[in-house]
């Protein structure tokens, strides 16, 4: 039976995040977050960078154009406020979307000032998220960051570039003032040295607490994320889905050859690392020798389990378009949706997997073995992959993924082990057993 839910529920309001801050306290890197968090949970979401519209006038400024006595700089930065505000009110207004994300200094009482007056004026709330940092390895961190990846510097010396943005800091740090207690009547946070010290402020609706819980999580250190599916399991090699079978001959090759990909991949020294499994064995088996080759601790959890295909456990596609063709139908129809006889749907894995992307935010090098479905969830949550899309995207067996969060999106590096392994991707229509995900692509299935 499928079954179509609405979407994750928040109240009626619309909130715009504000971001607060200097440059180089990972502002960009919590206004993305909250944003691909936001999309992940079904609330329409969008982050509006004032520093691209300067960019359109000025694209690679020099840090005296940020000096507050500089007039046509400080016209030009005030244009490009207003252009940044005006288009999140006009999205607004559009009916486009719940949470708007202002990401920019907004340094001084009298911008936050404005900010409030236009959005209260427009029946919009605000959330002030500033972000405090006085720990100099974290800001180096960001400066080496924003040198190596910010479109103001493209093409520059590094030296020089970090140089540059130092000196843009300065001239900021001339005229910030930190969110105080005269600006009481506003709702805000205020996170310390990434997240050790949060201050909250005045939360009204259920929205705005759900956006600070998750804001409150979040660190700016560097770290990565390594994703796996178990290796080959039995089920896979007979076409079944489900179940919680040994894996392969293969399966148990792709295991053993586990810890060499991880160091292939690059593990920063002095790192710590967690494994997460799920509960079933064909990932327990995978992550074994990874546990038993290195001193990295290991968790496994219930919510990693595989979604649960109720009534078609144990079936092949095959079984299921014969057995229940009206289902097999309707999944293919609305995928994300569609919630197996008794089981669950990739909306009801979403939702499970909160929890775990909340811890996932707090923690900094993990290492997920798991399963197709939560994989794609996970993975579509740290890329940005559509609802829609992230059902039918290919998660090879035997690959591992490392994803690294940056200020201006998150890396990608893909590790392939050379040991073969059937393909478990059906592409929409089809009840194929093994199938070989199109090179060329089928739009809606990249
Ligand atoms: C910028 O122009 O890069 C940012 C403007 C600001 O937020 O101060």
């Amino acid at each position: 039976m499928a079954s179509s839910l609405p979407p994750i529920q928040s109240d009626d309001s619309k909130i715009c995040v504000v971001m607060v801050g200097l440059p180089a306290r990972g502002k960009s890197l919590i206004a993305g977050k909250a944003m691909r968090y936001l999309a992940w949970v079904g609330i329409p979401a969008r982050v509006f960078n004032v520093g691209s519209y300067r960019r359109n006038n000025t694209p690679q400024p020099q840090a005296t154009f940020f000096d507050p006595h500089n007039e046509e700089g400080e016209r030009m930065r005030r244009a490009a406020a207003e252009g940044a505000l005006s288009d999140m009110l006009a999205w607004f207004q559009a009916g486009k979307g719940t949470v708007a994300i202002l990401d920019a200094t907004n340094s001084t009482k009298e911008r936050r000032k404005w900010i409030h007056e236009q959005c209260t004026a427009a029946n919009i709330e605000t959330l002030f998220v500033e972000s405090i940092c006085d720990d100099e390895d974290l800001i180096m961190t960001n400066i080496l960051e924003v040198k190596t990846t910010s479109p103001d510097y493209k093409g520059q010396d590094p030296e020089l570039a970090a140089l540059d943005f130092r000196k843009r800091i300065r001239n900021y740090e001339k005229v910030y003032e930190t969110i105080d207690d005269g600006e009481k009547k506003y709702t805000y946070v205020k996170l310390i040295n990434v997240g050790s010290t949060v201050i909250i402020n005045q939360i009204k609706d259920y929205l705005s607490s759900r956006l600070v819980y998750y804001i409150q999580n979040l660190h700016i250190k560097p770290r990565s994320i390594w994703l796996s599916r178990h290796g080959e399991s039995e089920y896979n090699l007979t076409g079944r889905i489900g179940g919680d079978s040994n894996i392969s001959e293969r399966g148990e090759a792709y295991a053993s050859a586990l810890p060499e990909l991880m160091r292939k991949s690059g593990i920063p020294e002095n790192t710590k690392i967690v494994i997460w499994t799920s509960t079933l064995r064909r990932t327990i088996q995978t992550a074994r020798h990874l546990k038993a080759e290195t001193s990295f601790e290991k968790l496994e959890w219930k919510a990693l389990d595989e979604l649960d295909s109720g009534v078609c456990d144990g079936l092949t596609y095959e079984q299921i378009a014969e057995k229940y063709p009206e289902d097999f139908a309707a999944r293919d129809e609305d995928k994300y949706n569609y919630r197996y006889r008794g089981g669950e749907s990739y909306r009801d894995v979403v939702i499970r997997l909160e929890p775990i992307i909340m811890e996932l935010e707090r923690s900094e090098n993990v290492v997920i073995v798991t399963h197709q479905a939560v994989l794609r969830c996970i993975y579509s949550y740290f890329m940005n992959v559509p609802q829609e899309k992230s059902p039918w995207m290919e998660v090879p067996l035997h690959t591992l993924i490392k994803l690294t969060p940056r200020a201006y999106g998150t890396e990608e590096q893909r590790f392939k082990a050379d040991i073969p392994a059937v393909s478990t991707w059906r592409g929409k229509g089809t009840s194929a057993k093994h199938q070989d995900f199109p090179a060329d692509g089928n739009e809606q299935q990249k």
